[in-house]
């Protein structure tokens, strides 16, 4: 964009929000929520491992806080709130995948537990199967990726990197925590969800 073009686009913006302001009152830019970064990115202390080295498990950890894979996956998390006790073990909220203006229900993805426990988390999942997953974004049972989980942004982690993450998630003390099922587009959900208004196609 030309410098002319932008400074007027940047005056055109500031006088939509004053004139938002002197109508109404309301300025939008006060309307936000701090949310405390240091939760959403924060990473539960794993348990001693004779399975996996101290370095394994502390490189899974620092990868997984950096990628905030908390962000979504700790209850609370997509409503400003995460729950610390609740770290890395699945969100009852869910994100809408295709757009919630276009139809009533949306097509719905809860962010799986992540902690080992057996029933309710990845406890019987494989190493290989986790870093798919993490790389890739599938599922043993499915051959297409995941809906909104951003695996694209991960794909180019380097192997040993997402084996490390596995075994920092598969050290975890597990945490018996269900998220609600999953709700295919047109049924509808009846735990809450969020959107972020970019939505997926199956296509
Ligand atoms: C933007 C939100 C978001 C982020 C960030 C995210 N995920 Fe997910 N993830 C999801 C959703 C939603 C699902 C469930 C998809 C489904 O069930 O179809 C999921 C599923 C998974 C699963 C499969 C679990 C199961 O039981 O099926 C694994 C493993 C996983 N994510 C790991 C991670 C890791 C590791 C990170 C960080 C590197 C991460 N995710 C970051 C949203 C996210």
């Amino acid at each position: 964009m030309e410098k002319g073009s932008r400074l007027i686009l940047a005056i055109g913006i500031t006088a939509l929000l004053s004139g938002c302001q002197s109508q109404s009152g309301y300025n939008p830019l006060d309307d936000f929520e701090q949310i405390d970064p240091a939760s959403i990115f924060a990473t539960p202390e794993p348990i001693p491992s004779s399975t996996y080295t101290t370095e394994q498990i502390q490189r899974g950890k620092y990868l997984v806080g950096l990628l905030g894979c908390g962000a979504c996956h700790t209850d609370g998390a997509l409503l400003g709130t995460p729950n610390s006790s609740l770290l890395l073990a699945g969100s009852s909220v869910g994100i809408a995948y295709t757009s919630p203006f276009v139809d009533d229900d949306p097509g719905v993805v809860y962010p799986a537990n992540l902690t080992p426990d057996l029933e309710t988390g990845l406890g019987s999942w494989t190493m290989e199967r986790l870093v798919t997953m993490i790389r890739v974004g599938t599922t043993e049972h499915s051959a297409s990726s995941v809906p909104v989980m951003p695996w694209p942004a991960y794909a180019g982690i380097e192997y040993d990197d997402a084996l490390s993450m596995a075994a920092y998630l598969k050290s975890l003390a597990p945490i018996r925590h269900d998220v609600p099922n999953n709700v295919d587009e047109g049924d509808t959900a009846i735990a809450p969800y969020v959107h972020f208004g970019v939505y997926w196609s199956r296509e």
